[in-house]
């Protein structure tokens, strides 16, 4: 079996310091906010696999059905030698694609969560034991070196996860990711599509109370990271959908006026009774505005793909 060789591209304390900026710069501003990336450590990328089998979490399943339906279509025409994928996760619903690229020789899942990128690795070369698997801890919205692999290069960027950035940031993201690909490399992307707002809705609010935990952790990780003392039931998990914006929110909203210490960044922040912070956007997308961000970051759309009842679309775009 093919190692499996797992990099750091920064150093921890590289991590640390940007916990700490984001913490001092979202908790201090007006409204609160802080970005999706905190939730994945080890047990929220643990709760992030519970809520994919949720029921009212249709996203994955989308995808999936997708993928099994086009995954063939794919391969053929990419002929991929090298695959990347941002934001890999379980690299799960990745294996219907692995299977199908017969010529695939290297594998190159980037996360920020390392425990899911050694459960993930481990598992594929169980499957796939000839496979290159070079995993890299890294920040997809940084700039990180790519090991040199045999093209062409396909680079996956899957579940919906690039509505998890704001608009700006999804302009800055997909030029990087231009930079990263030659003429003639593809990028497939999944994005979740606009669609009525209670079955928006119920996928963010599951009445188990997993998407509220996944939600809630971010404050864990501030308290395990940086000495905090937010108690997690003081606040409340809020999803809500923002029509002018097409995008869910998630809120943490304070059930009374409260203030946590964090000492490591020598700070008191303070809540009033209904005070929120928003902990993250999940855009939701239509046909003619992704083509149109995906062709300003220099890429055209080639084939477009949704489940049968058309709630999540696949894309694949070649560099310009
Ligand atoms: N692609 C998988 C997982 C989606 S969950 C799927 O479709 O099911 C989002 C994943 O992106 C998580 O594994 C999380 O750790 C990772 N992630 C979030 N922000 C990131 C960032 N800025 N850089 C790298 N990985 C990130
Ligand atoms: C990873 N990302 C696409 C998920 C989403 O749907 O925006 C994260 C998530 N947040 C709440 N539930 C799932």
């Amino acid at each position: 079996m093919s190692p499996l060789t797992i990099t750091r591209t920064l150093p921890a304390d590289a991590t640390a310091a940007a916990l700490r900026a984001d913490v001092t710069h979202g908790l201090t501003r007006t409204p609160k906010q802080l970005p999706p990336k905190w939730f994945y450590d080890a047990r929220g990328s643990v709760l992030f696999e519970e809520i994919t089998r949720l029921p009212d979490y249709y996203p994955t399943r989308a995808e999936r059905e997708i993928l099994l339906a086009r995954a063939g279509d794919i391969a053929a025409a990419t002929g991929a030698r090298t695959l990347i994928e941002l934001g890999s996760g379980s690299s799960d619903k990745t294996r219907h694609l692995i299977g199908a690229l017969t010529g695939l020789h290297t594998y190159l899942p980037v996360d920020v969560s390392e425990s899911a990128l050694a459960a993930a690795g481990r598992a594929l070369l169980s499957d796939h034991p000839t496979l290159t698997v070079h995993a890299l801890v890294a920040d997809f919205q940084e700039g990180f070196p790519l090991p040199g692999t045999p093209g062409p290069r396909l680079l996956a960027f899957l579940g919906g996860t690039i509505g998890n950035l704001l608009p700006e940031e999804r302009a800055a993201f997909l030029h990087r990711v231009r930079e990263l690909l030659a003429p003639g490399d593809a990028l497939l992307l999944g994005t979740d599509l606009v669609k009525d707002e209670a079955t928006l809705v119920a996928a963010y609010d599951d009445p188990t109370g997993v998407t509220a935990e996944f939600n809630k952790n971010v404050l864990a990780v501030i308290n395990r990271e940086l000495g905090a003392d937010f108690d997690p039931a003081d606040f409340r998990h809020v999803a809500l959908w923002n029509a002018e914006r097409e995008w869910i929110e998630m809120r943490l909203r304070a059930r009374k006026e409260l203030t946590a210490k964090i000492p490591a960044l020598d700070l008191a922040v303070t809540f009033a009774r209904g005070e929120e912070v928003r902990t993250e956007v999940s855009a939701k997308f239509r046909e003619d505005g992704v083509r149109a961000e995906l062709a300003a970051a220099g890429f055209t759309l080639s084939r477009w793909w949704t489940d049968r009842a058309a709630r999540f679309a696949l894309s694949l775009s070649v560099r310009a």
